[in-house]
């Protein structure tokens, strides 16, 4: 993000890595000057790149997700992270939101529609699917999930999650399991943190107890689907659907679904909005300065 780089470069002695001909041979020769790293999920931190920066301190990441970040060799290299969490929040319920009204009505694909002359040459474009009143899933129902499941309400949705554990404090139902969840819902949406911990947690087993009508939401992390499992299911046309923003292997997109007008493919624009992204900078900016001026982070990722 532009106004992030300037901001840094402002405050900080910065160098972007990424402007660098050769990374490699930059960190090689200069790694060891540096104290503070600024990354994403489109950045990747692992023990080999931690090897090159001997005297890191601190990693500040721009988004809430930190599973592109190798904990294990961060924490045993006794170095501090923070996230951008709540920031995000609205933003990215408003874009869940947006793919599911749009798979379940068609709007993209009606545009599609209007556009190709189909409309003006007599052609009518087929019903689609009423989303008021319908069961809504959640998988994962922290922050994010909250937002999404607040939202539903808004649109009479029976709500029902699941998630490590029930939470006291919600109206909705919980499901043990994720199969439990999937086959009481008409849209599936997936919220939950990415990670080796939830790696295939919608499993081909999970895609398989969704009814024939469900739709899949997914603007988490594509590794929490089995996204090979997704894409059988969606060309064998066992669900009604999918919207996803996130994928496997970002920024590649299963070829299998760019066939489709039942699937909304998004490129992982959550939280990309100028508001949301800014706040997303001046947070990551002011965790940075936090931890140079009085050795803390505000929003430190600790679990
Ligand atoms: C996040 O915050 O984890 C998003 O996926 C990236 O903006």
């Amino acid at each position: 993000m532009r106004s992030l780089e300037a901001a840094l470069d402002a405050e900080f002695d910065l160098a972007p890595l990424w402007r660098q001909a050769d990374a490699d041979a930059f960190l090689a020769a200069q790694g060891a000057g540096f104290v503070g790293l600024v990354t994403s999920v489109w950045g990747p931190v692992d023990a080999a790149l931690l090897a090159r920066l001997p005297n890191l301190r601190v990693i500040a990441n721009f988004g809430v997700g930190y599973d592109a970040l190798d904990v294990a060799a961060i924490r045993a290299r006794g170095i501090v992270f923070s996230n951008t969490p709540d920031v995000l929040t609205d933003c990215t319920a408003d874009l869940a939101w947006a793919a599911l009204l749009d798979v379940a009505r068609g709007v993209s694909a009606a545009e599609r529609f209007v556009r190709r002359g189909d409309w003006a040459a007599g052609r009518r474009f087929p019903l689609q699917t009423r989303v008021s009143g319908k069961r809504l899933g959640i998988v994962g129902l922290g922050r994010i999930g909250r937002a999404i499941a607040r939202r539903g309400e808004g649109f009479g949705m029976r709500i029902a999650y699941h998630g490590r554990r029930p939470q006291a404090d919600v109206p909705y139902a919980y499901h043990a399991t994720p199969q439990a969840l999937a086959a009481d819902s008409d849209f599936l949406v997936i919220a939950a943190a990415g990670g080796a911990q939830t790696r295939h947690l919608v499993s081909r087993e999970v895609i398989a107890a969704l009814p024939p009508q469900a739709f899949l939401v997914n603007v988490a992390r594509g590794s929490v689907v089995d996204e090979a499992a997704l894409v059988a299911a969606l060309v064998e046309r066992r669900i009604a659907g999918a919207a996803l923003d996130v994928y496997a292997h970002e920024p590649q997109v299963p070829e299998a679904l760019l066939a489709l007008d039942n699937v909304v493919l998004l490129p992982h624009i959550g939280s990309a909005t100028r508001e949301t992204r800014q706040a997303m900078a001046d947070l990551t900016i002011a965790n940075l300065r936090a931890y140079f001026r009085d050795g803390r982070l505000l929003t430190p990722v600790t679990d």
